[in-house]
């Protein structure tokens, strides 16, 4: 055990505010759970990492750094060596992990695996409080969420928006949603994995469903970008060449974005500056100038289809957010 571990949990004499007699802080459970999630300047509040994958390391080398005790779990015991060099305990099951700390937080490949974890210690989880970032479907984290709450667990499912070298900054965004209670009572400690905390709701599956939707933007923008450097590449041009203008043109997504939210929350779409038919020209050039390349254009090919349903519903004078019309008649089919 290290240092920083043996004096968290020492058991310290002190006096009982019932009896006022001496003893160890351990004797009342209530005494020991409120320490437990107790984060002062002076001590940290302990927490528990299960997972340490990628971004479960991130997050808790975030917290050691903080000055947590941290202990930590993972399926397969080689990983995060480094970590116990920092201080870190490592847990020999998932039960032993969970007892550490009143706040324990999941970060596995899916929901399927950490669900899986979770019943494996569920006893010992209630009265805990369970954050779980492992990014699935808002459905897996409803069902994790209402068998927490039929097991007697706190649980806050999160999202992680920011890349495992950004964890532990004052910038780095995560999401949370479930009881906006136990939310506010951990903030402090959930600040240190990302400053910027944000809580988007009371309903379960909130969190999953912005990192979805924010995932969709990262996704099918990464794919285009990826695109647009092997279009000049095919022309000899190299990817670093164009950087800089992609850099300035992803200024201008910000207003457009908040166009097309507006437009598609008022159910309007007027199209007098970008009409639909216009930009669907835009996409037959790039797919053009791409197949005379030898690029593919599969990416586009698919932006066009969703342009000419547009166009055929009748939203060719419409504009870009009219898409929105046709891609949630998809949805509701
Ligand atoms: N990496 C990123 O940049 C990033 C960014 C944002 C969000 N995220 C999210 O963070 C989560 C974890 O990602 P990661 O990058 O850490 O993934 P990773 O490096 O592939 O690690 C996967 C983790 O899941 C564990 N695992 C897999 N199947 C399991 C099972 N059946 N039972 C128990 N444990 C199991 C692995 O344990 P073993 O070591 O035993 O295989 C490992 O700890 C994902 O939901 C991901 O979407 C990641």
């Amino acid at each position: 055990m290290t240092e920083l571990h043996a004096r968290s949990f020492m058991p310290a004499v002190r006096t009982c505010s019932k009896t006022g007699r001496r003893c160890a802080s351990g004797a009342s459970a209530e005494t020991t759970y409120r320490d437990m999630n107790a984060n002062t300047e002076k001590r940290r509040a302990p927490v528990t990492v299960l997972g340490l994958g990628a971004m479960g390391q991130a997050l808790a080398r975030a917290f050691l750094n903080a000055g947590h005790p941290t202990t930590v779990w993972n399926r397969s015991p080689d990983k995060g060596a480094d970590l116990v060099e920092k201080g870190a305990v490592r847990a020999a099951t998932v039960k032993e992990a969970v007892q550490a700390s009143g706040l324990v937080v999941v970060c596995v490949v899916d929901a399927a695996a950490s669900q899986a974890i979770l019943e494996s210690a569920a006893s010992a989880m209630k009265g805990r409080v369970v954050v779980d970032v492992t990014s699935d479907t808002p459905e897996k984290a409803r069902a994790a969420a209402a068998w927490a709450t039929r097991n007697g667990i706190e649980y806050i499912d999160g999202a992680v928006m920011v890349p495992t070298v950004s964890v532990g900054t004052p910038e780095a965004l995560f999401l949370y949603s479930g009881n906006r209670g136990v939310f506010d009572a951990h903030l402090p400690t959930l600040r240190v994995l990302g400053g910027n905390a944000r809580y988007v709701g009371p309903e379960a599956g909130m969190a999953a469903l912005f990192d979805l939707a924010l995932l969709d933007v990262f996704y099918s923008s990464s794919a285009s970008i990826v695109h647009a450097f092997s279009l000049v590449g095919a022309n000899g041009v190299m990817a670093k060449a164009l950087l800089p203008y992609v850099v300035e043109f992803f200024a201008i997504m910000p207003g457009i974005a908040d166009m097309l939210a507006t437009n598609i929350d008022n159910g309007k779409h007027p199209g007098a500056l970008d009409n639909l038919t216009m930009e669907a020209t835009g996409v037959d050039h790039i797919i053009e100038a791409s197949h005379d390349r030898g690029v593919d254009a599969s990416v586009l090919e698919a932006v066009r289809s969703l342009f000419r349903r547009a166009i055929d519903a009748g939203h060719g004078a419409d504009s870009l957010s009219s898409l929105a019309e046709v891609i949630r008649k998809r949805a509701a089919r």
